[in-house]
């Protein structure tokens, strides 16, 4: 047994922020699902937002955040964010992270869909998860050790129910246990549950499914956002084609030339992303393809080298200008309910990043945004700890399981995705989300807690929790009857002001409040 005051499972930039702000006293364990360096933040382009133009304020950065997030958000949980948001810029300049500059020596900002200022920050044009993950990482401490390649496929509790520890899985078939007073989840979203998608091959779900399993409170799960540029070849996404493309001037055309965007929002090509994908969406679906014409950007490669080199590796010429595109699924707004210091509703369980549902992304979350959720939230909770520590010995509870799992039916992961991205994707209604909910529980989703996933491979302990977290997007879907930001029911295609403030919560029972 390994013993740690604080375990933290996933590697992106949440998860490091916390553990760079955590006590240096503190015995850290960074538990990763693959290598240190391999999440979504990595690939993270556009940049964090911050109201640091000098018009801009960080107040107008709040309402673009409840605008775009169609008045779902936490308002009191939002301002705080926007408000901290400059200065978690700066303490990233202190850290050494390099961002990048303009002519004048002020830090270059860019502009992306429906915010009201150019404000988002960027590191080497298109790399700023990167420089961030680099940043971040050079601060680390000796108190804090990282171990690659664990799946962690159960959170353990003690007789009280807190949580006190997890249970992984390595490669090579060995199991361990891993416990601590404080187990944080900054496992990401679920973007592979779609087949199409902008995030890394190891973002399932996991953590959402976990802290389910474990009793956590999760909330807002219909909401998913899809993105409206991935690069499109053979009828395949092949990664994402940054928004910051159309804040520098590119637009959406069809296959003649038109401007797919001209009539359908006043700030077209920039309009808020559940927008621009349902109307990608729509064309593509008639048969016709889309494309971001870049003719007017000049010295593109210079300005977006990760994109570039993309394309050419999917030969798609940048001189020609015209990048095909669909969109893809690329964040979950919804997650495990935690208050304003990452705590979930479970003793000593916490989450942060896009595992979690902090409720300042509502029903769409404002481009860049996300990054710097996950810094605001990352910080915010390694001075919760650093207060809060308390020394006790976590005595995990011995677990009886009922059924030996180990000859499971289960689909393939390729299946799953497919029928997410057919019945919960872009565009839902009733008979889809029925049908597929249906499709899943052919599968022992409700006997997940009685299995010893122990005894399981990592891929198919992997796909339970894919079901289980798909399982909880398409019962949110099916019971929020409108449409809202990331939501679309083609059969309640409008906004239902009544539903404004009902949020779907789910704790092993669906319940409404
Ligand atoms: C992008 O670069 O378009 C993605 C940034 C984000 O999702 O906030």
């Amino acid at each position: 047994m390994n013993k740690a005051d604080v375990i933290i499972v996933g590697s992106g930039i949440a998860s490091l922020q916390l553990a760079r702000h955590l006590r240096k006293d503190l015995n850290v364990i960074v538990l990763t699902k693959s290598k240190l360096r391999q999440s979504n933040s990595t690939y993270a382009q556009g940049g964090i937002a911050a109201a640091l133009h000098e018009e801009d304020h960080p107040c107008a950065h709040y309402l673009d955040t409840m605008e775009a997030g169609r008045y779902m958000n936490d308002s009191s949980k939002t301002l705080q964010m926007t408000s901290e948001a400059p200065e978690i810029v700066h303490n990233l300049i202190q850290d050494g992270c390099v961002f990048d500059y303009d002519a004048s020596g002020s830090l270059a900002l860019g502009k992306e869909g429906a915010h009201s200022y150019n404000r988002i920050v960027h590191g080497g044009g298109d790399q700023t998860g990167r420089r961030i993950v680099e940043g971040l990482i050079s601060k680390l401490s000796s108190n804090i050790s990282i171990y690659e390649n664990q799946f962690v496929f159960e959170l353990v509790k003690d007789a009280a129910g807190e949580c006190c520890g997890v249970r992984s899985k390595s490669p090579d078939g060995s199991h361990h246990l891993y416990t601590a007073p404080h187990v944080v989840l900054g496992t990401g979203g679920c973007g592979q549950l779609y087949t199409y998608t902008s995030n890394a091959e190891t973002v399932t779900g996991d953590g959402m499914a976990l802290a389910y399993l474990a009793g956590a409170e999760l909330s807002d799960m219909e909401f998913i956002q899809f993105h409206p540029t991935l690069l499109f070849k053979n009828g395949e996404t092949k990664g994402l084609v940054s928004e910051a493309v159309r804040g520098e001037g590119a637009e959406l055309t069809d296959e003649k030339g038109n401007r797919l965007m001209q009539n359908i929002h006043p700030l077209k090509d920039l309009a808020p992303r559940h927008v621009v994908a349902q109307t990608i969406y729509a064309h593509l679906h008639k048969g016709g393809h889309v494309y971001l014409d870049i003719r007017s950007i000049p010295n593109f490669p210079k300005r977006f080298p990760t994109i570039t080199s993309m394309c050419e590796r999917n030969d798609i010429s940048i001189e020609k200008g015209f990048i095909p595109v669909a969109p893809g699924c690329h964040f979950s707004m919804g997650g495990v309910s935690i208050d304003q210091l990452g705590r979930t509703t479970v003793s000593g369980l916490y989450a942060i990043g896009e595992a979690a549902c902090s409720g300042v992304h509502g029903a769409n979350r404002l481009a860049s945004n996300s990054l710097l959720e996950a810094l605001v939230y990352g910080k915010r909770l390694a001075h919760y700890i650093n207060h809060n520590h308390l020394t006790h010995i976590q005595k995990p509870v011995e677990r009886v399981y009922d059924h030996s799992p180990s000859s499971l039916p289960l689909p393939a992961r390729e299946e799953i995705q497919r029928r997410m991205m057919d019945c919960v994707g872009i565009v839902r209604s009733e008979i889809d989300l029925l049908q597929h909910k249906n499709w899943l529980e052919s599968f022992p989703i409700d006997e997940i807690p009685k299995f010893d996933l122990s005894l399981l491979t990592i891929e198919q302990a992997n796909i339970l929790l894919m079901l289980q977290t798909s399982h909880l997007i398409t019962c949110s879907a099916l019971e929020r009857e409108e449409s809202r930001g990331g939501h679309f029911r083609s059969d309640y295609p409008e906004e239902i002001e009544l539903w404004k403030r009902k949020q779907i919560v789910q704790q092993r029972t669906l319940e409404r409040r």
